[in-house]
């Protein structure tokens, strides 16, 4: 697959870890940035990543902020984006199982790289259940986006 990828200031040495992760996984990255640890806004780093993912031309993002609270609120406001917090195993397993989420948002200050590590592996080895019932749960929840759309 190929993974967007992009983190602000507080969530940029996680990201270094977690695309080298990616790599071993066999998969292809984009990396967004940022690369320094100067302040930057989580905002400007959602966006690029979540393009590629609404676009079709990245399979899945993950975004990295200091608690993963601001990547997830930005990603989630751009259209086909279905990005989920993850801080456990059982949620990163879920959320594809039962959400298809299409991002991943995690907190540097919040976990330690290791349950990074294998939380983005679960995340990238699951496979959404598909099925009546979450096929149109999901389907709900592309409703209300197309309902509340200012661009339909
Ligand atoms: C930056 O200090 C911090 O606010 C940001 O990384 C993120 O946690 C916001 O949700």
């Amino acid at each position: 697959m190929k993974i967007a990828i992009g983190a602000d200031h507080a969530g940029v040495r996680l990201k270094d870890g977690i695309i080298a992760v990616i790599h071993s996984l066999g998969h292809e990255v984009e990396d967004f940035g940022c690369h320094c640890s100067d302040s930057v806004d989580y905002p400007d780093y959602a966006l690029p990543v979540c393009e590629k993912v609404a676009s079709g031309e990245a399979d899945r993002g993950v975004l990295i902020c200091g608690t993963g609270i601001g990547m997830s609120i930005a990603a989630n406001k751009i259209p086909g984006i279905r990005c989920a917090l993850v801080h456990d195993l059982f949620s990163a397993k879920a959320t594809r199982e039962h959400n298809d989420s299409n991002v991943l948002a995690m907190g540097e200050r919040v976990i330690g790289p290791g349950v990074a590590e294998d939380i983005v592996r679960i995340w990238l080895e699951t496979e959404f259940s598909g099925g009546e019932r979450h096929v149109g749960r999901v389907s709900k929840v592309q409703a209300l986006e197309e309902k509340y759309s200012l661009h339909p």
